[in-house]
C-alpha cells in the first residue's frame, strides 16, 4: 500500500510491500529479513523507499551486531561516535542502555539529528531493539521538508541566508550533561566538544533536492554573527514549529524491531516514559556529507 501525501512519495518496490504509518512520514516495510544478504535491487529501493518516507521500520527482525553492521553498510561507510564509545567486539555500535532503576534524562530525549556537530553530519542512523519496556519507550520522528514548507514564504527566505552554529558541549563538553545522565553507556565528555561547526539553517537534500529545516535541539546553539540571547526566541520557535504533531510519526517498539532514519531531512526524539523498565537498543550511524 503507498499513499501520496506530503510526507510520502509513491515509488513501485520490486521485492517488498510498505505501508505508511502516519500522513507526515514514516512506513513499515514488510518482506525484507535483514540478516540475509540482499539482492542488490532491494537494496535500491529500501534506499528508494527512505527517501520517499524518510524513515522505515522492519519488525520481527533477529539480527546479530555484525549482521546489523553487514545490512548498514550497503548504505554507506559506518562511524564511530566521538563521545560515546561502541562495543567491545564492534566499535561502529553504540548501546543505548538505560536500566530499570534510571531515573535520570534518557539518550536521544531531546528533538534533534544526530551527529550534527560534526562539518559532515550522518547520512542516517539503523536503530535495533534488544530489549523494550513493557509500555513508553516510543520514537518520535518529524519530516523537516514538510517543517520549512509550511513557514510564511518571508521566513523562508530569512531562513534561506541564515547559518546556525552547533557544538557538542551541552551533552559531551567537559561539564556535559552526559556527566548526570546515561551511566550504563560508555560516554566520554572532552574538549573537543567544545569545538563548534556552521551549518546553514536551511539544507537542501543531496538526494531529492529539497529543502528542509536542519536545526537540532542538541546541537544548535545560537546563530552565526548572534549573540546566543539573540538567537534563542528564533531558534525556539523554530524547533517548535519543526516538531508540530501534524509532521510527525510516533514508533510503537517491540524487540526485534528496526527503524532506519534519513538524518538529513528528519528530527527524532526518545521518549522517557518508562522509568522502573530497562530499555536496550543498538545504533549504527552512517556517514552523510558536508550539507549545504
Ligand atoms: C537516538 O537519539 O539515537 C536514540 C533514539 C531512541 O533511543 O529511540
Amino acid at each position: 500500500m503507498t499513499t501520496e501525501s506530503p510526507g510520502h512519495r509513491n515509488t513501485a518496490y520490486r521485492n517488498f510491500e510498505v505501508a505508511p504509518i502516519s500522513g507526515a512520514l514514516g512506513a513499515e516495510v514488510q518482506g525484507v529479513d535483514l540478516s540475509q544478504k540482499l539482492a542488490d535491487e532491494t537494496v535500491e529501493d529500501l534506499r528508494a523507499a527512505l527517501l520517499d518516507h524518510l524513515v522505515i521500520f522492519f519488525r520481527e527482525q533477529s539480527l546479530t551486531p555484525q549482521q546489523q553492521i553487514d545490512f548498514s553498510r550497503q548504505f554507506g561507510e559506518l562511524e564511530e561516535h566521538d563521545f560515546v564509545k561502541g562495543t567491545e567486539e564492534h566499535p561502529e555500535i553504540i548501546r543505548i542502555l538505560k536500566e530499570a532503576d534510571e531515573k535520570g534524562m534518557n539518550f536521544g530525549g531531546v528533538w534533534h539529528s544526530d551527529v550534527t556537530h560534526q562539518k559532515s553530519p550522518a547520512l542516517g542512523s539503523v536503530l535495533y531493539a534488544v530489549e523494550v519496556p513493557p509500555f513508553g519507550g516510543d520514537t518520535l520522528f518529524a519530516n523537516q521538508y514538510v517543517a520549512y514548507e509550511t513557514l510564511s514564504s518571508g521566513m523562508r527566505e530569512m531562513l534561506d541566508g541564515l547559518t546556525a552554529i552547533h557544538t557538542a558541549e551541552g551533552p559531551f563538553g567537559p561539564h556535559g550533561r552526559s556527566l548526570t545522565n546515561w551511566r550504563n553507556m560508555d560516554v566520554e565528555t572532552s574538549e573537543k566538544a567544545l569545538e563548534q561547526t556552521e551549518h546553514p539553517v536551511v539544507r537542501t537534500h543531496p538526494e531529492t533536492g529539497r529543502k528542509g529545516l536542519f536545526i537540532n535541539g542538541t546541537f544548535t546553539v545560537r546563530f552565526k554573527n548572534m549573540t546566543r540571547r539573540e538567537s534563542m526566541p528564533l531558534l525556539r520557535f523554530l524547533l517548535k514549529h519543526a516538531s508540530r504533531e501534524a509532521f510527525t510519526c510516533r514508533f510503537r517498539w517491540a524487540r526485534g524491531s528496526v527503524a532506519f532514519w534519513d538524518n538529513r531531512s528528519v528530527m527524532h526524539y526518545a521518549l522517557n516514559d518508562y522509568t522502573g523498565h530497562r530499555r536496550e537498543m543498538l545504533r549504527v550511524t552512517i556517514s552523510g556529507d558536508r550539507p549545504y
